[in-house]
């Protein structure tokens, strides 16, 4: 296995190394260190940047100068340690004034205050030099289709979105906002559960030209979704800003394990796309973002395993990042492809400059009987990536 270096540009949030294995059923199974502790740890194991929670560096009651003290901490040891704080975002869901969510509460006392918690956020990511700023709406939906006006949830939603977008915009920070889908967990039901949701509502906003997405892993595959098609979708909208990469097993609660510890093939196919873009359009958009990791240590691990599985991470992404190179230049692939029509799909079905009226007169010669006897060669295809894989 490669050593990770920056220029691999991996990061994490500080959140997930430093999750003490508090779950629903039990306390923490290990010790929580400083944040700043958890910083210098990171960058030795060859990390990028970080990324955190405003209440992952200072408490919610904080008062102004704890709030300084602390994040000045953590701003010397990223400096001293060369670690870029790419991403900051808002715990608007572990207090539980944020029951019924930040933006979408029933109770507009709560919304207010939420969405006042949301632009101090944004004013201490700007002032740390982060350029992604996330919303993950983790509270923002409901257990009962009765207890929201849904209509007005999404009204107080893009309400929210826009105020945050505005004052980005007015403030001339360089930041733009990504979005998070999940399905559920902690609600029943999560607004903006899947990438294609999340696109549908940026599409309504009036500052939407900064809003995008960080599509996570585990969230999606939770939906049944394939991660990698949500991140092709993202890219072709212009919108992939910012990715959460870890690993889920099936349909169940929000695993967050390592990142290839779950679907591994879909994670090649992640990877693939992420280094080598799409193979059929080398001039297609790419996502050059940084490579952030959103994962839990299981809990079962004590601090040995928390680095263990932070190197787990980014070692599986590098394997992968080789493999798909090696995919991608072997000739038996090249060839393959070719015979699976892959490159073909980027032709335009109509021809350049050929009106309607030509196109369905003409004559193709073309024999449906024929061409549904075609072999895609699919198969042997997928075979290829897995003996890449495996092999
Ligand atoms: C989750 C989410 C969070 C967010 C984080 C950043 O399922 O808990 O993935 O970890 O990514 O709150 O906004
Ligand atoms: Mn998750
Ligand atoms: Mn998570
Ligand atoms: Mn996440």
């Amino acid at each position: 296995t490669r050593t990770p270096t920056p220029q691999d540009k991996f990061s994490f949030g500080l959140w997930t190394v430093g999750w003490t294995g508090t779950d629903p059923f039990g306390g923490p199974s290990r010790p929580a260190l400083e944040p700043w502790e958890y910083a210098g740890r990171l960058a030795e194991l060859g990390a990028w940047g970080i990324t955190f929670h405003d209440n992952d560096v200072f408490p919610f009651d904080a008062d102004a100068a704890t709030k300084a003290d602390r994040v000045g901490r953590l701003k010397a040891e990223c400096d001293a340690s060369g670690l870029v704080i790419e991403m900051v975002t808002t715990n608007t869901f572990s207090h539980p004034v944020f029951k019924d969510g930040g933006l979408t509460s029933n109770d507009r006392g709560v919304r207010r205050f939420g969405l006042r918690k949301v632009l101090d956020a944004v004013d201490v990511a700007a002032e740390l030099g982060a350029t992604t700023f996330v919303m993950w709406g983790g509270r923002e939906g409901s257990e009962y289709d009765g207890s929201k006006d849904l209509y007005a949830a999404f009204e107080r939603y893009k309400e929210g979105l826009d105020t945050v977008a505005g004052y980005i915009k007015d403030s001339g920070y360089d930041l733009r906002i990504a979005l998070e889908p999940k399905p559920n967990e902690p609600r029943g039901d999560i607004f903006l559960p899947t990438v294609g949701h999340a696109l549908a509502l940026i599409a309504e906003l009036d500052h939407g030209d900064v809003v995008g997405l960080n599509p996570e892993t585990g969230h999606e595959q939770m939906a049944n979704l394939n991660y990698t098609h949500q991140l092709a979708q993202a890219l072709f909208s212009g919108k992939l800003f910012h990715i959460d990469l870890n690993g889920q097993r099936g349909l169940k609660y929000d695993q967050d394990l390592a990142f290839g510890h779950g679907d591994l093939t879909s994670a090649f196919f992640t990877v693939d796309l992420l280094e080598n873009g799409f193979p059929g359009r080398p001039d297609a958009p790419r996502y050059t973002g940084p490579r952030h990791f959103d994962y839990k240590p299981s809990r079962t691990e004590h601090m040995d395993g928390v680095w263990e599985s932070a190197k787990a991470c980014m070692g599986t992404y590098l394997l992968l990042a080789d493999k798909a190179k090696a995919f991608r230049a072997d000739p038996r692939v090249t060839e393959a492809m070719e015979y699976a029509g892959v490159p073909s799909l980027a032709e335009p079905t109509l021809a350049a400059g050929e009106s309607l009226a030509d196109f369905r007169a003409a004559d193709d010669g073309f024999d449906p009987e024929k061409a549904a006897e075609r072999d895609f060669g699919f198969v042997r295809l997928n075979q290829l990536a897995i003996e890449h894989l495996v092999g």
